[in-house]
């Protein structure tokens, strides 16, 4: 395996600690903006020529990119407290971030009281309690698709892992309300997708993308101040055991108390990164088994004999294992948060190099996932190669789709758990019969999203 201080072509380089990274030359003013927006994932292949560690420019703000699993583990663990999360608004100067006061964003003691009061309702025991909820909610969606129906598996998975999340952590039916969260979540990905020039420029210049997203967010607050409203009329706030009783009942308690705006940025984090990144791992699983029978059939063996004509339960799961590779191969090719982001906020030593504080900082899962050092034919979907042997020897940030260190994930069980239920009901009822192409072009925004929809013909299965 190649040390971190060898360049892609195994050459070692020759740092000193004043030196910042190599990266790609770039335009005087705008750096490398145009290779980015041209193909963001593009661009990382590329950029791997100069090493693991990449210097670039986008958007007047300067960047490292990061390409090795050591500095991963560097950046999201040892010298976590160097970093804070890159804000996209950081481009625009604009200070109307979403939900800024929501875990997702908030910082420093704020973060870590809130951090800390959410992880009570994602405890193994909590999270068991949504099965049942899981799995009846995506009975009713499979059994709403006709026949020959030709659908788009993005919005009707969308759809589906918005409900679950509506109703397992709100107990709130979304019903039609479901379309502006929709809305919203292109929103915000159109309002991060460096393709978008415009997100470059001033947010007081009301770009059409400033102004949809606006719109959007107006309809999607409305949302969360009813949610907020009815829960708080209902008889008894803690009678459920759920994320929103969990907060309102924090209120005036000794747990930590949120403030109007907490609340309501919270309510709208969750709904934003709790259905968005599901519904794109089913999405791209399910792709890629369209392209796959061998698995199809594997997968329908282990369901067979373990589950028989139930629907699965998570005391299943233990036993799911052919299904937990199928989904972890498709979170290594397609990982729905296909990078994170961060900025030094101290000057920073990685491998030899100086990062200064200020820079911008890009770990991209996406890459790191399909680096022909850890993984053997990269590009392809072989789920049996997550052997014991593998996961032994792999470097430990070569894969990451739910992040890392303290800000990892927080409902990285509750989606694990939701795709090991929802994938047999789909697939035991339904085959899936492709109409796009089995290859989508990516639209990388704050998620991996397809560029176009993902578009399938509905067969019953008998
Ligand atoms: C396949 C599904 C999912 C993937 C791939 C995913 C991925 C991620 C990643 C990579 C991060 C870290 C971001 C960073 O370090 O900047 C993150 C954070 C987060 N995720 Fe997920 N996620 C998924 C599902 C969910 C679900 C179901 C929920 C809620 C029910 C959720 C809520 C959150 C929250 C609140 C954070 C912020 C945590 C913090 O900063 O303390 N995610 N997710």
């Amino acid at each position: 395996m190649a040390s971190p201080t060898q360049d892609g072509s195994g050459v070692q380089q020759s740092v000193t600690q004043a030196d910042v990274p190599p990266g790609p030359d770039g335009w005087p003013l705008i750096g490398n903006t145009l290779q980015v927006a041209n193909d963001p994932l593009a661009f990382f292949e590329r950029a791997a020529e100069y090493g693991d560690l990449v210097r670039y420019e986008l958007g007047g703000v300067p960047f490292t990119l990061v390409l090795h699993p050591e500095y991963v583990e560097q950046l999201l663990v040892t010298d976590s407290d160097s970093v804070e999360k890159f804000q996209f608004n950081d481009f625009s100067g604009n200070s109307n971030q979403f939900a800024s006061e929501g875990v997702l964003c908030s910082e420093g003691e704020q973060w870590r009281k809130q951090r800390t009061l959410l992880q009570n309702a994602f405890t193994l025991d909590h999270i068991e309690q949504y099965g049942a909820i899981m799995t009846d909610v995506a009975t009713v969606h499979v059994d709403s698709w006709d026949t020959n129906e030709n659908i788009a598996l993005n919005t009707a998975f969308s759809d589906l892992t918005l409900d679950i999340l509506t109703q397992t952590l709100f107990d709130f039916d979304m019903g039609r309300r479901s379309e502006a969260v929709t809305q919203v979540a292109r929103a915000i990905n159109e309002r991060s997708d460096p393709r978008n020039l415009s997100i470059f420029l001033p947010s007081w210049i009301p770009t059409p993308l400033q102004r949809q997203y606006e719109t959007a967010m107006d309809k999607f607050e409305a949302i969360v101040d009813t949610v907020i409203k009815e829960r708080r009329r209902a008889d008894n706030l803690t009678d459920r055991d759920d994320l929103l009783s969990l907060l309102l009942s924090a209120e005036g308690t000794e747990g930590y108390q949120h403030s109007d705006e907490e609340l309501r940025d919270q309510l709208l984090t969750f709904l934003f990164a709790g259905h968005e990144t599901t519904s794109l791992a089913l999405t791209y699983t399910v792709l890629l088994l369209t392209q796959n029978p061998r698995v199809r059939q594997q997968l329908r063996s282990e369901w067979n004999s373990v589950l028989g004509s139930a629907n699965p339960t998570p005391h299943d799961i233990p036993q799911l294992t052919v299904t937990d590779r199928v989904l972890t191969e498709s979170l290594r090719l397609y990982p729905p948060a296909f990078a994170v982001f961060r900025k030094a906020t101290d000057d920073l030593e990685l491998g030899g190099y100086r990062i200064p504080e200020g820079t911008a900082i890009t770990i991209p899962q996406y890459r790191l996932h399909r680096d022909p050092r850890f993984y053997e034919s990269p590009e392809s979907f072989i789920p049996d190669r997550w052997t014991n042997e593998l996961e032994n020897e792999l470097p430990e940030y070569a894969y990451f789709p739910f992040g890392g260190g303290p800000r990892h994930c927080i409902g990285m069980r509750f989606a694990m758990m939701e795709l090991k239920l929802v994938l047999p009901i789909l697939l035991q009822e339904i085959e899936f019969e492709l109409l796009s192409s089995a290859t989508p072009e990516l639209a990388p925004g704050t998620t991996l999203q397809p560029a176009e929809d993902v578009r399938a013909q509905i067969q019953r299965r008998e």
